[in-house]
């Protein structure tokens, strides 16, 4: 066996090692981009100092990926059409499926939508690999007790719909399994035999992946949220690292292993089981804002030679919930050069340009919004939508500043990646936790931020510094599993009592009369907007 790579190693992310990095087989726009930072790199003396930072005013993203903000080994812009080749002229030039492609490699479409789908939602990538993905054995039916994305029938026979408000402690550390069984669905909705609704996971590993194996979710796109521990996951496609505060796509079908390079992970899934996240609108904001296109990136070709036979892999399947496993003599990930617009993906979180009111109230949280799935059936609603809530600075005037109460026909789960969410004071929701409000299940502030807030001077200040909290938001009632409820045994069940039962009436009615009139006093005559006295208006 030999095995060859042309891209980024695991340990090859310090500064030193990037700007070092020589690869023969990159391709022009690959060296174009190392370029670039290299230019980075000595305008910054960067190289003078391996463990320099760039500037924090230069760009305001996670400090730990500052080494990665002009890496050559991504694709950057979300919904691009990206080529990359590991081995130059790998790609076809005049055709997709030529009749002998390059270097004897089989070409192979992956599609993500029809192939009939609107042009702007249509998602083709073209694979030119060493092997077809077919060639595989059958697959058999590979269920476990520490499989849990479907343990016992189809998920939407199984889920609690409940309107209890919810909210989850910490989930634990498991050490003992690996990506795949780590995996526990916590609530969703839908089906995914019908592409229809999502699945919320939560996921807790400590091995990696057997090396002869590799994943793929036929069910849906995984939006993965790192809360703990590295994610160094290769794909079909080329590789991603992922670290908390960083978030990944692994669309449909994409195939792909995970390993862990510093030890235990823990963090959220969500799968979206119809259509694809895409950039939200942004309407009245203008052309940029929120997540910007350029900030994420999407892995270059790599690819590993393994198909002498000596090895067998295992290739696993999560298919309508079930687990599933084949087999095959050579590397799945033999994928040499692609083109196209379906691909996996990561974003910082920190690169995201938080906007909000600069006069009075508190505006809608879907302004920060950074990835959404939009719903066909109602302009406007998403089955998906990725919220943040990232460090940032309130100067709202005579304005409550923290979250309103409200019931919202959107269902809200929420995770907290590491610090205090600045909307929650009385300490319950903790990273690595969870809350659930469900549709039209009341919620808001609890009683200690509504104190702390209402009587807070009012000067601009900035909240959510060294935290980042998140929302999966639906338009779907979501249901609980079993193991959401029972068996992770992480339910406050006092979070009702500790939040909002200890609110009491602050009502005072005027002392002056003391009755209350309700504008309903005064001449029975037509007024205007906002006249007290006015009587319903009608037209002739
Ligand atoms: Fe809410």
């Amino acid at each position: 066996m030999s095995v060859s790579s042309a891209g980024r190693d695991a340990d090859a992310l310090s500064l030193a090692k990037i700007a070092s990095y020589e690869d023969p087989n990159k391709t022009s726009s690959q060296h174009s981009r190392e370029s670039r930072w290299k230019r980075i790199v000595q305008k910054f003396s960067l190289n003078k100092d391996p463990a320099a930072k760039l500037p924090k005013s230069y760009v305001p993203l996670t400090e730990r990926n500052l080494t990665e903000f002009f890496n050559p080994d991504y694709n950057d812009e979300h919904d691009a059409f990206h080529k990359t080749e590991a081995v130059e002229g790998a790609l076809p030039i005049d055709a997709n499926s030529p009749q002998k492609p390059p270097y004897g490699l089989y070409a192979e479409k992956l599609s993500g939508t029809a192939f009939t789908a609107p042009r702007h939602e249509n998602q083709q990538t073209w694979l030119y690999r060493i092997l077809p993905a077919s060639a595989h054995s059958a697959f058999s039916p590979r269920e476990s007790r520490t499989y849990n994305t479907n343990p016992e029938s189809k998920p939407h026979e199984k889920f609690f719909q409940i309107p209890n408000q919810l909210r989850w402690d910490p989930f634990d550390m498991d050490e003992s399994v690996d990506w795949v069984h780590s995996l526990h669905l916590v609530a969703g909705a839908g089906d995914p035999a019908t592409k229809s609704g999502i699945g919320i996971f939560i996921f807790a590993a400590g091995r990696d992946m057997d090396p002869h194996s590799a994943f793929y979710s036929a069910d849906g796109d995984f939006l993965i949220v790192p809360q703990h521990g590295v994610l160094d996951i290769q794909t079909e496609l080329g590789k991603l690292l992922v670290r908390p505060n960083e978030i990944c796509v692994i669309p449909r079908g994409v195939r792909y292993r995970v390993t862990l390079p510093e030890g235990p992970v823990r963090g959220y899934i969500l799968e979206l089981y119809q259509g694809h996240f895409t950039l939200p609108e942004l309407g009245p904001i203008g052309s940029n804002g929120l997540a910007n296109a350029r900030d994420f990136q999407a892995p270059v070709a790599y690819f590993d030679e393994d198909n002498d036979g000596s090895n067998t892999y295992t290739l696993l399947s999560k298919f309508a919930g079930h687990l599933f496993e084949a087999k095959q003599d050579h590397t799945p990930f033999d994928v040499v050069a692609w083109h196209g617009l379906y691909y996996p993906y990561k974003y910082d979180l920190g690169r995201f340009n938080t906007i909000g009111s600069v006069s009075f109230d508190h505006p809608d949280p879907s302004i920060y919004t950074v990835l959404t799935a939009p719903s066909h059936g109602s302009a406007g609603t998403a089955v998906a939508d990725f919220v943040i809530f990232p460090p940032r600075w309130l100067v709202a005037e005579d304005t409550f500043r923290p979250p309103w109460f409200h019931r919202n026909t959107m269902s809200e789960f929420m995770g907290l990646i590491g610090g205090q969410y600045d909307a929650k004071e009385g300490g319950g929701f903790q990273p690595a936790g969870a809350s659930l409000h469900n549709v039209m299940s009341a919620h808001g502030p609890d009683a200690a931020t509504h104190e702390k807030a209402s009587n807070a001077e009012l000067k601009p200040a900035k909240v959510g510094e060294g935290s980042m909290a998140f929302m999966f938001e639906s338009h779907l009632m979501v249901g609980v599993t079993e193991w959401g409820l029972k068996k992770c045994a992480k339910v406050q069940e006092a979070y009702n009592e500790e939040s909002w039962v200890p609110l009491k009436p602050r009502f005072r009615r005027p002392e002056k009369g003391g009755e209350v009139k309700n504008g309903t006093d005064g001449a029975a005559t037509e007024g205007g907007i906002g006249d007290k006295k006015q009587v319903p208006h009608w037209t002739d």
